[in-house]
């Protein structure tokens, strides 16, 4: 899916720049070769990030539930 019509990026490649270390979309454009131009994409993109981010800890929270489920 794009995300950015004016870069042609797509949500896999700011996923990648997220998991890549980057948590701003700005900069994230920058690691793809540009920056935003008409900004419309940004809060998107910027979610995106912020779910990378936040993914392996939901992960975690959900693996100890289940190791509690499964001792309870
Ligand atoms: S849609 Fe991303 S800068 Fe315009």
């Amino acid at each position: 899916m794009y995300v950015c019509i004016c870069n042609a990026y797509r949500d896999a490649e700011i996923r990648e720049a997220a998991r890549s270390g980057l948590r701003c979309a700005h900069k994230a454009y920058a690691a793809l070769g540009g920056g935003p131009r008409c900004g419309r994409c940004l809060p998107v993109a910027q979610d995106l990030i912020d779910r990378e981010h936040d993914a392996p800890a939901a992960l975690a929270v959900s693996a100890a539930e289940l190791s509690g489920a499964r001792a309870g």
